[in-house]
């Protein structure tokens, strides 16, 4: 018996576009934007059979994330069959639902529990100032590159205790062009555009070489003394105490922890650091409050408690150009949202970046300005960088550490003038949204403000910057 279509045509009220939905996989964010202007907080994106489902409101977020009896994550399309090391680097929180996904939370909240936090204090300043010490005031550099290598290094320390960086890379590499590779096909899926199953057999071999290297890091991992303490190690311990928690399971935990970490964070790092050179009063305000509460170069646990004015800046970067743009969820049973009927298998996409662009929730949502968070304080879905409901991010508050602490360390040392003229592209990969060009910049001393250049490029699109940024209007020949 054929299933009861979502939609049907002589339904004419409905919220749908109808049109192909590899506009959604082109430029996610122009086509979400389009749904929201013209339907409002729900939306469908109809392709004959096909339909994409979109939440943008945060009752409907409410409505999505905390029901996750009837919509289930699967993050990864393909699974791969039941013994492939495709289905094993794919087995973490992200690819499980009900009891599997509360037990696997529970075991988790202990590693990633605020307390252990302090711990990994020693290993983010030295990290940090080991890049700052890389860099010299006159020197130019990219940005975006610098945060993605700093990020591998760093997460590779924290996750895994291996500060290599030539292992921090190798890994890096296999797990983004895997994660890639995955979403290409996922997309593919998602929009049911048949050529991007072609690198399927690509696919299960990649997650090949990632599984291969994970294990001999593990083996690596248990035949070292660690003197810092690392996330690995606490997940061993675990296993000690938890019988059924195997490798194979801690195969998939490893990886997705380590994709879900550090691209995640290097655009949060490389975006912050661009709106605020973009905008120099509220790099001088910042500059400020930590000349006055941060007493030398490295942060102590105690000062980074006193930085109100640095926990609004990353607020609002996180809010403006949030690194995880979208997400989606799958309905496993008949339901409805509001007037669209849903059938199992039906995708439905929430969005960060749409939800905090909405002018009901955020004055002049487009522009960057941390001083509202002075007088805001929205609901936990309409503002949900990290998520929300019982699947928000496990590694939030460790990332919240990670950037307070490394963001205090280069802006006591440095200032960064965006190289006037540059482009700087912006745009969604594998749902992250992040800097799709390099950030070309000159490393000034801290006592240098930099100025508001003009810049090109697609991040136009997604923040108003201020005047100066705007790209020089070109005298025409007579
Ligand atoms: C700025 C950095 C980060 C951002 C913006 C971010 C964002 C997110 C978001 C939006 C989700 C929810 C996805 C959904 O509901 O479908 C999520 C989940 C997750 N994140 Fe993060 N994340 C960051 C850093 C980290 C770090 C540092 C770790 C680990 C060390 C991590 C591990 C995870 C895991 C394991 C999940 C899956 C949780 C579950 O399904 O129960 N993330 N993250």
């Amino acid at each position: 018996m054929s299933e009861t279509p979502v939609l049907s045509l002589h339904e004419p009220d409905l919220p749908v576009t109808r049109g192909s939905l590899l506009r959604f996989s082109d430029d996610p964010i122009a086509c979400m934007k389009e749904l929201h202007r013209d339907h409002g907080d729900l939306a469908v994106l109809a392709d004959g059979d096909q339909r994409l489902v979109f939440v943008f409101s945060p009752e409907l977020n409410r409505h999505v994330l905390s029901d996750t009896q009837t919509f289930e994550s699967r993050f990864f399309a393909v699974r791969g069959n039941r013994k492939s090391a495709q289905r094993r680097v794919t087995s973490g929180l992200l690819s499980q639902n009900g009891a599997e996904h509360r037990d696997s939370r529970r075991m988790m909240k202990e590693v990633f529990a605020k307390k252990i936090l302090p711990a990994y204090h020693e290993t983010i300043c030295r990290l940090s100032s080991d890049l700052t010490e890389s860099w010299q005031a006159g020197n130019s550099c990219d940005l975006n590159a610098e945060m993605v290598q700093f990020m591998l290094r760093m997460t590779s320390a924290l996750l895994f205790g291996f500060d290599d960086a030539g292992f921090a890379q190798k890994l890096g590499r296999l797990i983004d062009r895997w994660a890639h590779r995955n979403h290409e096909i996922g997309m593919g899926a998602l929009v049911s555009a048949p050529q991007f199953a072609e690198g399927y057999d690509d696919l299960l071999s990649q997650a090949e070489e990632l599984e291969e290297t994970v294990r001999d890091m593990f083996a690596r991992h248990r035949s070292t003394q660690h003197a810092q303490v690392n996330i690995l190690s606490l997940l061993f311990q675990a296993q000690e105490s938890e019988q059924h928690l195997t490798d194979d399971q801690l195969i998939g935990h490893s990886t997705l922890l380590f994709a879900a970490a550090h691209l995640t964070t290097a655009h949060t790092f490389s975006w912050t650091l661009f709106l605020l050179s973009q905008h120099p009063d509220v790099l001088g305000k910042l500059r400020n409050e930590l000349a006055k509460h941060v007493a030398g170069d490295i942060p102590t646990l105690e000062e980074l408690e006193k930085l109100p004015y640095l926990d609004s800046v990353i607020k609002e970067s996180m809010r403006i150009l949030p690194a995880s743009s979208y997400s989606q969820r799958i309905a496993v049973q008949p339901t409805s949202i509001g007037p669209v009927r849903l059938n199992p298998g039906t995708p439905v996409i929430f969005s960060q970046y749409i939800t905090h662009h909405r002018p009901d929730i955020y004055e002049n949502p487009d522009q960057f300005i941390p001083e509202r968070w002075q007088t805001i304080a929205p609901s936990a879905y309409a503002y949900l960088p990290f998520g929300a409901g019982p699947r928000m991010c496990i590694g939030a508050p460790l990332a919240m550490v990670e950037i307070r602490t490394a963001l205090t360390i280069m802006l006591k040392r440095f200032n960064f003038q965006i190289q006037p003229m540059s482009t700087v592209n912006g745009h969604v990969i594998s749902t992250m949204l992040g800097p799709t060009s390099s950030i070309q910049s000159l490393l000034l001393p801290a006592d240098r403000t930099p100025i508001t250049v003009p810049v090109l490029g697609s991040v136009h699109k997604l923040v108003a910057l201020p005047a100066g940024a705007q790209p020089l209007a070109i005298p025409r020949a007579a």
